[in-house]
C-alpha cells in the first residue's frame, strides 16, 4: 500500500469514528436511545428508579443516557436541551416543575422526539404518555392510615410535597379525603399545612420546629408526604422527646424509614414498586420509538395526556417482609429475622 493509500484509510477510519459519534440516534429503531431527565438523584428513590430503568431497557436493545437536574429548574431544561440536539430517540422525564417545559417540549415534538412523563406529570400536549401510580390512592393510604393511628382524634399537622410537583397536589388530596370524615365530624382538628420546598428533609425538619413551638407541642399526628420529610419531621419531635408518640405517614418505603417504622418512630410507608415503574416505562418508551400499540387506561390525565397507573401498597410493621419477598430489600437489610 502507498504512503497515500495509507493516509486515505486512516482518514477515512477518523471520518467514520467522527461519523458514529454524531451519528442521528434515529438510525435503528431496533437500537433507540433514550434520553432520561431525573429531577433530583438525592432523593434516594430516583437513583433506584434510574438502575431499574437501565436494566429493563437494556433487555430490550435501547441505551440510555442519564440527566439529573439537581433539583434545578433551568438546569432541567438545559439537559433536555442538550438530549434533543444529540437526538435521542424518545425522553423520559421526571419534571422537577412542569410548567417550566413548555417550550423546550415543543422543540422535541418538532424534532420527531417521543416524551414520557415518568411518575409526575406534565401537562402538555407534547406529551406521549404519562407512567405513575394512582397517586391520589397514595395520598388516601396516608389519611387512612393517619385516622387508623388516632383512634381518639386530636390535632393534625398537614405538610405535603414540592409546590411544582403535581403528585404534591394529589397525595394532599388523597390524604384529605381520607379525613374527612373525622374533620367533618370534629374528632380531627386540622392545626395547618406547609408545602416542603424542594421535598427537602431539612425544610420539614424546620417547618416541624416552628410549628411544635406554635402549637406548645400539642400536636397529635401529622401528614408527612414521603418519607425523607417525614424523617426530617421524626428528627424534629425527637428533639421534643415525642419521636414514637406522634404518628407520621411517609412514602417511598426509603430504608432509613422502612427501620424507623420497625423502630415505632414512623406509622408507615408507601410502597410503589420501581421495578415495576421502570420496566414499564422503558417498554413503553420503546414501544412508543417502534410505532407499536401501547394500553393505556380509558380516562385521560389532567391536561389531556395519556396515563398509566398502577397500585401502590400500604407497608407497616406487620407486613415489612413484604419488600424482602418483592426483592426491593433483603432480610439482612431491614435487620429482619
Ligand atoms: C414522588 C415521590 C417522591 C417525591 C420526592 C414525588 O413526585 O412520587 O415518590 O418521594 O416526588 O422526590
Amino acid at each position: 500500500m502507498s504512503r497515500f493509500s495509507i493516509r486515505r484509510t486512516v482518514l477515512s477510519v477518523l471520518v467514520a469514528a467522527a461519523a458514529c459519534v454524531s451519528m442521528p440516534a434515529f438510525a435503528s429503531k431496533e437500537k433507540p436511545v433514550i434520553g432520561f431527565s431525573i429531577d433530583d438523584l438525592r432523593v434516594e428513590r430516583w437513583a433506584r428508579d434510574r438502575d431499574f430503568f437501565i436494566e429493563a431497557a437494556k433487555k430490550l436493545g435501547a441505551t440510555v443516557s442519564v440527566q439529573s437536574a439537581d433539583g434545578d429548574t433551568a438546569k432541567q431544561v438545559s439537559q433536555i436541551e442538550n438530549l434533543i440536539s444529540r437526538k435521542v430517540d424518545v425522553l423520559v422525564i421526571v419534571p422537577k416543575d412542569q410548567s417550566t417545559l413548555t417550550n423546550v417540549l415543543k422543540e422535541a415534538k418538532k424534532a420527531g422526539i417521543k416524551v414520557v412523563s415518568y411518575d409526575r406529570l406534565i401537562k402538555s400536549p407534547d406529551v406521549d404518555v404519562y407512567i405513575s401510580f394512582d397517586n391520589e390512592r397514595v395520598g388516601y393510604m396516608q389519611g387512612e392510615a393517619l385516622m387508623q393511628a388516632m383512634p381518639n382524634g386530636g390535632n393534625v399537622y398537614v405538610l405535603s410535597g414540592d409546590p411544582g410537583d403535581n403528585n404534591a397536589k394529589l397525595f394532599k388530596a388523597g390524604a384529605m379525603k381520607a379525613m374527612d370524615p373525622a374533620i367533618k365530624s370534629g374528632k380531627v382538628k386540622i392545626l395547618g399545612e406547609q408545602s416542603v420546598k424542594d421535598w427537602l428533609p431539612a425544610n420539614a425538619l424546620s417547618i416541624t420546629e416552628n410549628v411544635l413551638t406554635q402549637h406548645q407541642n400539642k400536636i397529635d399526628g401529622f401528614l408527612g408526604p414521603n418519607d425523607g420529610t417525614a424523617g426530617g419531621i421524626i428528627q424534629a419531635l425527637a428533639g421534643q422527646k415525642l419521636a414514637g408518640k406522634v404518628p407520621v405517614t411517609g412514602q417511598d418505603a426509603e430504608l432509613a424509614a422502612c427501620k424507623r417504622i420497625l423502630a415505632g418512630t414512623q406509622t408507615m410507608t408507601v410502597y410503589k414498586s420501581l421495578r415495576l415503574i421502570a420496566t414499564e416505562a422503558a417498554k413503553v418508551s420503546v414501544a412508543l420509538v417502534k410505532g407499536e400499540k401501547v394500553n393505556y387506561k380509558p380516562e385521560k390525565a389532567e391536561g389531556g395526556v395519556e396515563q398509566i397507573l398502577l397500585d401502590p401498597i400500604v407497608v407497616t410493621k406487620a407486613n415489612m417482609d413484604l419488600l424482602v419477598k418483592d426483592g426491593f430489600y433483603t432480610k439482612e437489610q431491614l435487620g429482619l429475622k
